[in-house]
């Protein structure tokens, strides 16, 4: 990732935000589906049998998809992450995964998947060109999983998807367990034992605000200090820089040499001035904030028939009117407007 440009390594053709941010990560969504009912997430209630989600006609090719990433490429993006939704639920994501990797300027091809597929799809996704790996895991305890996963899936299986991935060489493998109080805050010290002791990034991140759909109370976030000192306690934490300005985890390491862990405290420590991201949602849509309400319709230039040149404008266009900064916001200006689901925008 040092390759990666820098946020200040700002060349002529690249557009900046209204707070002076370049854009350097591309967060693509490739669905919307989800195989997981998480209660945080995809709440069943809303979810059901009976929501529609996207049709597969609006759904964006493969070939839009890369055409799109190789123009946020020209504008300055480096970082590509795959999500969804689950992105393994789209078929031949494999053959996404190699169309991506060639694509100029790009040097970091990750995915987010919960871990839930066969294992066969790890080595196949390592040939084509992903880099490193991000699996989602809440819970270390069987019960307190199935609860949030809300669908019976066992964790022994994830956990075997992470050995795997790492095995394949898509490590570090991170792993990303959001944290709500009264469900799973008793699982952050199994978690970070296991995970410490495989030489796994955890990740512990604080409960979020995102769509409107999951009943979320800010007394159910654990905070990123709450969270730290439930670790150190047990095993002693020290700072480390970051990787890159604007990642969204502040990392420690464990005091006696055994790894990293990192805490994500987008509640309670906000960290949108540093944040260089775009996302695409899987009908086309540019948006420039995890909790924006409206995107940017990329879908219809590329289907009627845009060149590179006019996309390129448009989105640098998007991009330099841009102004969020949610998080720092919240609840002081934002209360009650409507919001995207996490689903659809990508986590
Ligand atoms: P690296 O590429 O490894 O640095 O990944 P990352 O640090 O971007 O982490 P990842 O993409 O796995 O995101 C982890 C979690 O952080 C997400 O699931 C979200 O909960 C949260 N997150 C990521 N990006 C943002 C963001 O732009 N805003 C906010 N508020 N939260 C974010
Ligand atoms: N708060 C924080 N993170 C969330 N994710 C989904 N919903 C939330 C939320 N409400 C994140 C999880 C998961 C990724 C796909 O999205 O980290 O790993
Ligand atoms: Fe699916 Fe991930 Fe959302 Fe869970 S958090 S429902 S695994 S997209
Ligand atoms: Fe970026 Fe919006 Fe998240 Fe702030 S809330 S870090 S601006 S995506």
């Amino acid at each position: 990732m040092k390759s990666c440009a820098s946020f200040f390594n700002i060349a002529m053709t690249q557009p900046l935000d209204t707070l002076g941010r370049p854009l350097r990560d591309l967060r693509i969504s490739v669905t919307d589906r989800c195989n997981f009912r998480c209660t945080y997430c995809m709440p069943k209630e809303v979810f059901g049998r009976g929501y529609q989600f996207l049709p597969r006609e609006e759904l964006l090719s493969f070939e839009e998809i890369a055409r799109l990433a190789a123009v946020f490429a020209g504008l300055g993006a480096c970082k590509l992450r795959l999500t969804g939704g689950e992105p393994l639920m789209r078929r031949d994501l494999e053959g996404l995964v190699a169309m991506l990797s060639q694509v100029p300027g790009i040097d970091d091809l990750a995915l987010t998947t919960n871990g839930s597929f066969p294992l066969e799809r790890i080595a196949a996704l390592q040939a084509a060109g992903l880099k490193r790996m991000t699996v989602s895991l809440d819970a270390l305890d069987d019960a307190v999983f199935k609860a949030m996963n809300d669908v019976d899936f066992p964790v022994a299986a994830v956990l075997d998807w992470i050995e795997a991935s790492a095995a394949a060489g898509l490590g570090p493998v991170k792993v990303n367990m959001v944290v709500q109080r009264g469900v799973n805050e008793g699982e952050i010290l199994p978690m970070a034992r296991y995970m410490r002791e495989r030489g796994h990034i955890l990740r512990l991140i604080e409960f979020m605000d995102v769509g409107s759909t999951n009943g979320w109370r800010l007394d159910d976030v654990v905070t990123a200090r709450q969270i730290y000192e439930i670790v150190h306690a047990e095993m002693p934490l020290e700072p480390l820089q970051p990787n890159y300005r604007g990642e969204v985890a502040e990392r420690y390491r464990y005091a006696d040499g055994g790894g990293e862990i990192g805490i994500i405290a987008s509640v309670s420590q906000p960290f949108c001035g540093d944040c260089t991201r775009a996302r695409l949602s899987a009908d086309g849509k540019l948006f420039t904030c995890l909790f924006a309400i409206q995107g940017a319709d990329l879908r219809a230039l590329l289907r009627e028939g845009a060149g590179n040149a006019e996309l390129s404008a448009a989105i640098a266009s998007v991009w330099q009117r841009r102004a969020d900064r949610y998080s720092e916001l919240r609840s002081q200006q934002t209360a009650g407007l409507p919001k995207v689901e996490m689903s659809y925008i990508g986590g």
